[in-house]
């Protein structure tokens, strides 16, 4: 139960930022990083879509791509870990450096490009760890994509529903990273109808094996009218959540740094008034119909119970734990309990849309 962090974090942020991730995934892989997790709260378990949560808080999508570290991160106290974006083959993602610190905002530009090692390799891992006796408690969604030369985008997905609907327990289909062109079109109202509907049939096609919650990933970025869009075809064509956010390619707060012309999406603080904006109007757009996972600019257990009243049943975080380490998800977990009987709520189903009723 002891947090190392304050010796080891300095000295991850001495090193370049994707040098310090792969350092970082190394050291869990290894378990030099120590189980920091701890008994729950039973207030904050959920049941959602058949899933049992132990706790609200995940690891959002990216930081685990390739579903190395899924036990030691449930180790850190998540009850969830997203991995991927996956994408069909493997892909070496855009030149480096691809991803810069902002340390005076706590935030990051990245600009990865889905960087990673295919479909075949992490199917493999996920499969091999389904089979596993001593793998920890929690639940395990797969983050899936395209390739940046797919002739067809739609396949991508669908391939990617045949390949992680038997082994994952949730899959989210991401439309909203900015940095694989074209990418974000996905989610206007045609081609996201028709992304859609094909990876339904195909979670349909499946039916008698696994039938996976299938969750929609979009951006902080979308106009009043593309949200409405997404909300409406969410619930006409019955998926089953939706994730807000990813990064956005706006520069709110940090315009006048130099690192804000970086292309790529913005992480952290700065995007926790943006996203938290837009899960809102997805929580009124969808009148509570839908489960909502609230991502973006997570840096304190205020930011998580914010992102629950907002609509989010489940919350997700990554930036945040560059600068605080592991010791954030515990104290999330230590003071929403505080919150809740605080405000009154016997349940954190209680407490979600709160603000938005
Ligand atoms: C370095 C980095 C890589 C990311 N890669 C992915 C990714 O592959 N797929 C995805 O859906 N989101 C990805 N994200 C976005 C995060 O999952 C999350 O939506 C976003 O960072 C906002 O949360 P945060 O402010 O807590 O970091 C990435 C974020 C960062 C910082």
């Amino acid at each position: 139960m002891i947090d190392l962090f304050p010796l080891y974090g300095p000295l991850l942020r001495c090193l370049d930022p994707e040098l310090a991730h792969t350092v970082t995934v190394r050291m869990l892989a290894t378990g030099l990083a120590p189980p920091l997790g701890g008994k729950d709260d039973p207030v904050l378990r959920q049941r959602l879509w058949g899933l049992d949560f132990p706790n609200p808080v995940g690891m959002a999508a990216g930081f685990d791509k390739n579903a190395e570290v899924i036990d030691p991160l449930l180790s850190l106290g998540f009850g969830a870990v997203e991995i991927g974006t996956v994408t069909p083959k493997p892909q070496p993602g855009n030149p480096k450096p691809r991803c810069f610190r902002l340390p005076d905002q706590q935030a990051m530009i990245n600009r990865f490009g889905f960087n990673g090692q295919g479909h075949d390799a992490v199917a493999r891992r996920l499969a091999a760890r389904r089979q596993r006796r001593n793998r920890r408690p929690g639940v395990v969604g797969a983050n899936i994509g395209r390739n940046k030369d797919s002739g067809d985008a739609i396949n991508d997905y669908v391939a990617g529903v045949y390949q992680f609907a038997p082994i994952a327990d949730y899959l989210v289909i991401n439309v909203s990273s900015p940095n694989t062109p074209g990418l974000r079109a996905l989610q206007d109202r045609e081609p996201l109808t028709e992304l859609l509907t094909r990876v339904l049939e195909a979670r349909a096609d499946l039916c008698e094996k696994r039938t996976p919650p299938l969750l929609l990933k979009i951006a902080p970025d979308l106009t009043d009218d593309d949200l409405a869009a997404v909300a409406e075809v969410s619930l006409d064509l019955g998926i089953d959540g939706l994730i807000v956010s990813n990064t956005t390619v706006s520069r709110p707060d940090v315009d006048h740094l130099p690192v804000a012309a970086e292309a790529g999406g913005l992480s952290g603080p700065p995007l926790f008034e943006l996203s938290t904006r837009v899960l809102r109007d997805i929580r009124r757009l969808t009148g509570g119909r839908l489960p909502l996972i609230g991502v973006g600019g997570i840096a304190s257990p205020e930011d998580a119970y914010a992102k629950i009243r907002a609509g989010a049943s489940l919350v997700q975080l990554y930036t945040a734990l560059v600068y605080q380490g592991p010791r954030l998800v515990l104290d999330i977990k230590r003071r929403l309990p505080e919150f809740l009987k605080r405000d009154g709520f016997a349940t954190l189903a209680e407490a979600v849309g709160a603000d938005v009723r």
